[in-house]
């Protein structure tokens, strides 16, 4: 494998322990992979709740930290992704001072090593944003599967320690999708029966749910759909597709940068699959994601990914005026940032007054706070399909799921009525 004169030196420990110790899981990765060389990225973004790092993870970090390394923004910017807890929330959620305190610590070390505290899976609305061509190394699948796709820059999905050490050696393996030959399309996905220019976000959602369970790891090509997509329905795209299967990227027909014609999206060679959706595909998955028929719901946990300030507009319009039932907890979780600007707007004077919540900083996915909780919670409900998809397993929680509205209704009326 080829090494420059730079990343032979921190291999050697000529930069400190902390660099060498990073090199050195880079270099392994790329043996592993058969990298011929390693690459330059411009950008990252880290996992940092104390779940995924467990204690062993933390000291792993501290002691990359006592060491010396540190990351340099004026060549990587590194940001990070949602924590445990909101600090200004923490004892109402019901966190335990134990979980608050470990990952309190852990929160010292990734600021020690000199990375921007934005704690949201959403950074590329956030200012952490690749452009085509740049490569990256990504916490996060939704932000992952969004940066490739919509933006065009290219990165792999790696572990947290990959992230980590990519983050402090500005070097990723050259494998995967940094290398072009690997992000062209290999599924042409239609529609049947269903009539795509109504589709909301949750629609979207429901679709790469779908999708992502039928082609596991392949890339889908999305043709016949509309030339102009919102934000927030490219959002519920991505972060779909790799929760039914491992979907690294996906490319719309005549809309992403790497799908201008058919000939360009199929790297020249044509599809080696096509996939029609009907709506009963989509009526079968809603169903999966419903995994009880009760209709008492004891949490609302709205935000994973980060609730973007339209959503919050929107929860703030349903609930302007009224009260949720007082058995029923009401959560919107979203980055401190539209946090700050959904007070400015007077949004959060109009969650809090109905009762609800907005919790900045946190997860509300696989590492979700009611995971922490010790109250009993037994049905959740949600509009997000990787919340419905996770919350079972890892939190052992019934989940209803369906669109903000009814969501939303669930949380006046204490009841899904739907
Ligand atoms: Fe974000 Fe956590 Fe969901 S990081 S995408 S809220 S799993």
């Amino acid at each position: 494998m080829i090494l420059t004169d730079q990343e032979k030196k921190m291999l050697d420990g000529q930069y400190g322990k902390g660099f060498q110790k990073a090199m050195e899981i880079v270099v392994t990765l790329a043996k592993t992979y058969d990298a011929e060389k390693l690459i330059k990225i411009s950008s990252a973004h880290l996992g940092t709740t104390f779940k995924s790092h467990g204690i062993e993870g933390l000291e792993w970090v501290e002691d990359l930290v006592e060491e010396g390394a540190r990351c340099n923004l004026k060549e990587v910017f590194v940001t990070l992704n949602p924590r445990s807890f909101d600090i200004d929330h923490w004892r109402e959620i019901g966190f335990d001072e134990e979980a608050v305190a470990n990952q309190e610590r852990l929160d010292r070390c990734y600021r020690r090593l000199g990375t921007i505290p934005l704690h949201s899976c959403v950074p590329y609305l956030l200012g952490n944003v690749p452009i085509k061509g740049d490569h990256f190394s990504w916490s996060g699948s939704s932000g992952q599967v969004f940066a490739n796709s919509v933006l065009g820059a290219m990165g792999n999905r790696e572990g947290v320690w990959a992230n980590v050490a990519a983050a402090i050696t500005g070097r990723t393996p050259e494998y995967g999708l940094h290398l072009k030959e690997n992000r062209i399309g290999q599924v042409l996905v239609t529609m049947g029966d269903l009539d795509v220019s109504r589709f909301s976000a949750y629609e979207y959602a429901l679709l790469g749910y779908f999708v992502g369970k039928e082609i596991n790891d392949q890339i889908p090509v999305f043709s016949g759909f509309p030339k102009y997509l919102t934000m927030e329905q490219l959002r519920g795209l991505a972060y779909s597709l790799p929760v039914g299967g491992a979907v690294p990227m996906f490319h719309f027909l005549g809309l992403t940068p790497e799908a201008r014609t058919y000939e360009e999206a199929f790297g020249g060679k044509g599809p080696n699959r096509k996939l029609t959706v009907r709506s009963r595909d989509l009526r079968m998955v809603y169903d999966l994601l419903n995994t009880t028929q009760r209709r008492d719901v004891d949490l609302i946990c709205l935000g994973c990914p980060h609730c973007t300030l339209e959503e919050l507009h929107e929860v703030a319009y349903l609930l302007e005026g009224k009260r949720i039932h007082e058995n029923v907890g009401l959560w919107f979780c979203t980055s401190r940032w539209f946090k700050d600007l959904a007070d400015r707007l007077g949004y959060r004077e109009t969650i809090e007054r109905a009762g609800g919540f907005i919790l900045a900083d946190i997860c509300a996915g696989p590492s979700a706070p009611f995971n922490y909780l010790k109250k009993g919670i037994s049905v959740v409900a949600t509009n997000s399909v990787k919340t419905a998809f996770y919350a079972p397993g890892t939190s052992k929680v019934d989940v209803r799921f369906g669109d903000t509205k009814s969501c939303i209704e669930a949380a006046i009326h204490g009841r899904w009525e739907i």
